[in-house]
């Protein structure tokens, strides 16, 4: 145990000095993926944007200079009837926090008191039962079936107060239909709904929250406006439940920073279609490339990342080649069922190419095998 000195006159241990919460050794913290400090690596692991929308960085220069000796808006007024604008509901039901993931911890806050259950679906986001452990909930994890299909039925037979479910979901990118989702949300307490990749889908699933009052979905601006730097998200919700979330948020969530860069890049739209736009193109190229050329098996993704299975191959190996050549990609060492498959973020189209020659080098395959991925600049 260590020592430590109270008022520089006497030692404690910190065991006898600080009583933690009894169940506290129960929760082990979100492991995030590698961020090698140094630029010169291709970083395909942590579903950033390969740029980050222009208007919110400029914005970013004019806040910091005009204001940040004030406190921010509390309640992100401004930013909250943009988002209220872009998806048709009322401001009173949109709440702005530090990151998507801010609000998916306010949720647990509001839904769940401690021994309460909190369902996911597995594999998933792998924050939901981190956030289950710190709420003091139980957490019960459903197996996805087959080919990452939503198991809607045993999702609900294991009554959760809140229920998670990504889609397009991490690892794979699959989207789940509205029929599913509605049906879900039919025999559930609150069903949240996490669409921080949903603009890289064909259709997202808002128009849920006008049917059933239990849904609650929530955004990013980390992967698709490329600011996962900056931290924002927001939830959309009904007003009782939006009035819950900022009850129980920090004061001050959303920085003056977060906010005038969250403004600026909802103001530019024609900018992120058209990120948008190009990195689905770039994501269908590659996942193309490791079906036909490599004969792999490519789970269909909606979001800004492949996932491929490496039958015949080592995937452990073969990150660690990948590492070699300094391009970093993800790969699910705890969990069997997934961990000889690669999940491969969307980077730019340089990043693309330099990833398909080194992954064909590491594969044994003539560098020519990989020529056909995308080259386009955007
Ligand atoms: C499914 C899912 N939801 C939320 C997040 C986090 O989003 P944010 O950066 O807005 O907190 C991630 C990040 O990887 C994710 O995979």
């Amino acid at each position: 145990m260590t020592e430590v000195r109270v008022c520089g006159l006497m030692s404690f241990s910190v065991g006898e000095l600080v009583r933690l919460r009894r169940d506290m050794a129960a929760i082990h913290g979100y492991v995030p993926g590698l961020q090698p400090g140094d630029a010169s690596w291709i970083k395909l692991n942590t579903n950033e944007s390969p740029e980050a929308s222009p208007a919110a960085v400029a914005a970013l220069r004019d806040a910091a200079a005009a204001s940040i000796r004030l406190y921010p808006d509390p309640i992100s007024h401004e930013l909250r009837d943009v988002a209220a604008r872009r998806h048709g509901v009322q401001p009173e039901q949109v709440v702005f926090g530090n990151g998507s993931d801010d609000l998916l911890n306010l949720l647990i806050r509001v839904a769940c008191d401690p021994g309460d259950r909190v369902v996911a679906a597995t594999p998933s986001y792998s924050l939901y039962p981190v956030l289950a452990a710190i709420g003091g909930c139980d957490i019960r994890e459903v197996p996805l079936g087959d080919d990452f299909a939503l198991p809607v039925r045993q999702l609900a037979a294991a009554r959760g107060k809140i229920t998670f479910v990504a889609s397009p979901n991490n690892p794979a990118g699959t989207h789940y239909g509205a029929d599913d989702l509605r049906w879900l949300a039919s025999r559930v307490n609150l069903l949240v709904i996490d669409e921080a990749y949903v603009e890289f889908a064909d259709r997202d699933n808002v128009d849920l929250l006008r049917e059933c009052d239990n849904v609650c979905v929530t955004r990013s601006f980390s992967k698709s406006f490329g600011l996962a730097g900056l931290r924002l998200g927001y939830a959309l919700a009904s007003p009782e439940l939006a009035d819950a979330l900022l009850r129980v948020k920090d004061s001050y969530n959303v920085s003056r920073l977060a906010q005038s860069a969250g403004l600026a890049a909802l103001g530019d739209l024609d900018w992120a279609e058209r990120h948008w736009a190009a990195i689905r193109r770039r994501r269908d190229a590659l996942g193309a490339t490791l079906r036909e050329q490599f004969g792999l098996k490519v789970h269909p993704s909606e979001a800004n990342f492949v996932f491929v299975e490496l039958d015949g191959y080592d995937a452990a190996d073969v990150q660690r080649q990948l590492e070699d050549r300094r391009i970093v990609v993800r790969r699910f060492a705890g969990d069997p069922r997934i961990a000889n498959a690669l999940r491969i973020s969307i980077g730019s189209a340089e990043d693309m190419q330099s990833f398909m020659a080194a992954f064909g080098d590491v594969l044994g395959h003539e560098a020519g095998a990989a020529q056909s991925c995308d080259t386009d600049p955007g």
